[in-house]
C-alpha cells in the first residue's frame, strides 16, 4: 500500500456515486467518519500525527465535502454501506480500526451491527447510541426544512458555540475558521438529508452489549452536545471499552486537543 499526503483526494466510484475519501500514511487502517455538518477536514490536526502509525482513510460521507451532491433520501445503513464499499475498492481486507465523530459514530456503530468481522477496534466520539426522542425527530425535520427555505447559514451558524469550548473560541481562530467554513460549504440537500437520516437512526443501546470488538470511547470534558457522562455510561455498558475524558474541549476533540486525541488513538 502506497503512502498519500492528506491533501490528496481519491475519488472512489460506488456504482454510479463519487465519493472522495482522503488517504495518507501507512500502517494499520484506520477509517475516520466525521460528524454533522462537517467533513474529512474535521482529522486536518489529528492525521498528520496518526500517519506514521496508520493508513489514515477519512470519506466525505455521501453528500458531505467533496464527494457528489445527492438527490436521494438515505439513511445511516447507506453509509455504514459505503464504508465497506470503500475498503472493498482500496482491496483492504484485514480488519481495520473505525472512529466515528457523532453523526460519524451513528455510521461507525452501523458498520460494527452489520459487519463486525471488518473491524479490529471502534473508536466512538462525541457520540450518543440512542435514537431520537420524538421532539428530537420534529427538531430534526424543523432543521431540514429550514436549510432548504431559509439556507445553511440559518441552520449552521447557531450550532458554532456548542460544538467548540470557549477555550477553543478564545485561542484557537484557525479551528474556528475552519469549523464555520466547514458548515457554511455543507450544502442545504445534504443537510436535509443528513437531519432526515439522523432523526431515523437505529437505536443501539441494547445492541451495542453484543459487541466483542475493544471499543474506545472519547468525549470533550465540555461537549453539550454528547456529555461525556453518556459516553462513560457507555463505555461501563459495552462489554470491552475504555473510556477517555479529554479537558478543554467540546464536540469536536480531534480538531480542538490532537494531540491527546492522537494519543488516545495511538
Ligand atoms: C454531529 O456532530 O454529527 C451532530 O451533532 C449529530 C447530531 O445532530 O445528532
Amino acid at each position: 500500500m502506497h503512502g498519500y499526503p492528506f491533501k490528496d483526494l481519491v475519488q472512489v466510484a460506488l456504482g454510479d456515486r463519487k465519493i472522495s475519501v482522503r488517504i495518507s500514511g501507512r500502517g494499520v487502517p484506520l477509517m475516520l467518519l466525521h460528524g454533522y455538518p462537517l467533513d474529512s477536514r474535521l482529522w486536518d490536526r489529528v492525521v498528520p500525527l496518526l500517519s506514521t502509525e496508520f493508513l489514515c482513510i477519512a470519506p466525505d460521507l455521501r453528500g458531505f465535502g467533496c464527494s457528489a451532491e445527492e438527490s436521494k433520501s438515505f439513511s445511516m445503513a447507506n453509509l455504514a454501506d459505503d464504508c465497506i464499499a470503500i475498503l472493498d475498492a482500496m482491496q483492504i481486507r484485514q480488519s481495520i480500526a473505525l472512529c466515528g465523530l457523532s453523526m460519524g459514530g451513528y455510521v461507525a456503530m452501523e458498520v460494527a451491527q452489520r459487519y463486525p468481522e471488518r473491524l479490529a477496534r471502534l473508536i466512538l466520539t462525541n457520540t450518543r447510541v440512542n435514537a431520537d426522542d420524538s421532539a428530537g425527530i420534529v427538531t430534526r425535520r424543523s432543521a431540514a426544512g429550514m436549510a432548504l427555505t431559509e439556507g445553511v447559514p440559518k441552520v449552521v451558524l447557531p450550532m458554532l458555540s456548542k460544538l467548540l469550548s470557549q477555550h477553543t473560541i478564545a485561542n484557537q481562530p484557525e479551528v474556528v475558521e475552519l469549523v464555520r467554513a466547514m458548515m457554511l460549504e455543507t450544502r442545504a440537500s445534504t443537510i436535509a438529508w443528513a437531519q432526515l437520516a439522523m432523526a431515523g437512526r437505529a437505536d443501539f443501546q441494547r445492541k451495542m452489549r453484543d459487541w466483542t470488538m475493544p471499543v474506545v470511547c472519547i468525549a470533550g470534558a465540555e461537549d453539550p452536545i454528547s456529555p461525556p457522562e453518556v459516553l462513560e455510561r457507555i463505555s461501563r455498558e459495552l462489554p470491552n471499552a475504555r473510556f477517555h475524558s479529554v479537558g478543554n474541549s467540546a464536540h469536536l476533540t480531534p480538531l480542538e486537543c490532537p494531540q491527546e486525541f492522537a494519543k488516545i488513538i495511538s
